[in-house]
């Protein structure tokens, strides 16, 4: 019997089941080190130099350049680009609002792209609202599966428009054996604590156009490393002292630990996908519930997202989840901070806290589009962590059994039964 019935609970064990970050004695050391030596870094030396050098060569790029945020990171790329009023920029509708809250800030408009079922940008659909006044267009790899990117990176091919990853979720991930941020002009990650790799808060970019890294820089980074980066001959030398007003230099103690982790990551995502895989093989079976498309794809699994269908279970998803939740299934979620971005204020109306983004306000009689896959996918989906350990498969094992326990008292009629019991 289901516990939510008064049955025997699957799991009966304190949570939390999944802790991220994992802080080792190595993670201490590296810390430790880093407080010893400097804790803030005016340069690119010590470690900043150390991990921009090792993430660049990991990622076959050119430059890198770390920062406060990941936020900070996409804006650094949105300023290295130019982009500013008249441009517009197409961003996937589901995502973290970071991906396109910079692009309100520089006061470039952002279109927003209804999504397929991985909650990623729809090439189709991406296809459908390329206009004069597109600049780039701006993929995410939504919890850590990577976008259809030989189809994207096609549509932006034949349009001239620059392509941006936002690989936050997806450190380490590949699509057809090539690592994702390695298919656009640029590329930024977060490594903020919940992150693959992390320095509890922080960023990076990645690019191979020295005139984005050189803008990214004046933005974020002025003084110092500006002096010392940029070309003297560069018509934005002048600009070295005091960058472009503001500061986004990321802490030394963050990029320490940020350094360390990057260490686990390939050993982690193998883990990672033979307990996917284990999940995928335990659900696919049950006609009211999607499992990620990952043809083409090797996920890095920032988290197992999969879909539920109320209409085909018979009952409503936040009664499933109260029904594994009761099983002792604690970390399953029904996450909310990834969801359509496009009617947040923010979006729909920053003119109202930003008086300057007046000619982004909404044009008198137009709608918005409503991207219904976009919505789909939000009501639909259920997060699973996918834990990195091998000491972790007793967990999985829990985890999968009260997810079977509780998909076939669904198919079972259970939950109808009890229903009409009460
Ligand atoms: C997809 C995505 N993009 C961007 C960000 C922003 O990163 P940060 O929180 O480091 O600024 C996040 C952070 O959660 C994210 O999930």
């Amino acid at each position: 019997m289901l516990a939510l019935h008064g049955g025997t609970v699957v799991l009966d064990q304190p949570d939390p089941h999944f802790v991220w970050p994992v802080v080792t004695e190595q993670t201490r050391r590296a810390i430790n080190r880093q407080l010893d030596q400097t804790v803030s870094i005016y340069d690119r030396s010590g470690i900043f130099k150390e991990f921009e050098d090792d993430f660049a060569h990991y990622q076959g790029a050119q430059y890198a350049l770390v920062t406060n945020s990941g936020t900070s990171a996409l804006f650094g790329i949105y300023e290295g680009l130019s982009l500013g009023p008249d441009d517009e920029v197409i961003c996937a509708d589901y995502s973290f609002f970071a991906t396109s809250g910079p692009l309100i800030y520089l006061g470039v408009r952002p279109v927003f792209c209804d999504v397929d079922g991985n909650g990623n940008l729809d090439p189709d659909e991406l296809a459908l609202l390329v206009s004069p006044r597109t600049k780039a267009v701006i993929v995410t790899h939504m919890w850590g599966v990577p976008c259809q990117m030989d189809r994207i990176v096609e549509i932006c091919a034949r349009n001239g428009i620059a392509l941006i990853e936002d690989c936050s979720h997806a450190h380490g991930a590949r699509f057809k054996g090539r690592l994702v941020g390695t298919f656009g002009i640029a590329s930024a990650w977060s490594l903020q604590a919940q992150k693959l790799v992390t320095g509890g808060e922080g960023g990076i970019l990645t690019t191979n156009d020295r005139e984005i890294y050189v803008r990214a820089q004046l933005q974020g980074q002025y003084n110092k490393r500006c002096r010392e980066e940029i070309d003297k001959n560069h018509p934005l030398y002048g600009y070295a002292l005091t960058g472009f007003g503001l500061k986004l230099r990321a802490h030394p103690l963050a990029i320490a630990m940020a350094a360390e982790q990057f260490g686990n990551l390939e050993r982690w995502i193998v883990q990672k996908s033979i307990y996917a895989a284990r999940f995928d093989n335990a659900l696919r079976e049950y006609e009211f519930i999607s499992i990620p498309k990952t043809v083409n794809t090797s996920p890095s699994w920032y988290a197992y997202t999969f879909r539920f269908d109320p209409a085909a279970a018979g009952i409503e998803r936040e009664l499933f989840v109260k029904a594994l939740y009761a099983e002792g299934l604690r970390e399953i979620d029904i996450p909310n901070s990834m969801r359509p971005v496009s009617d947040l204020p923010l979006f729909s109306a920053p003119e109202q806290a930003m008086p300057r983004l007046r000619h982004l306000a909404p044009a008198e009689g137009r709608t918005n589009r409503t991207n219904p896959n976009s919505r789909n996918y939000w009501g639909s989906a259920i997060k699973l962590p996918v834990w990195a350990f091998p000491e972790d498969e007793g967990l999985v094992l829990k985890y999968i059994e009260g997810l079977k326990k509780v998909c076939d008292a669904i198919r079972a009629g259970e939950f109808k039964n009890s229903a009409s019991r009460a």
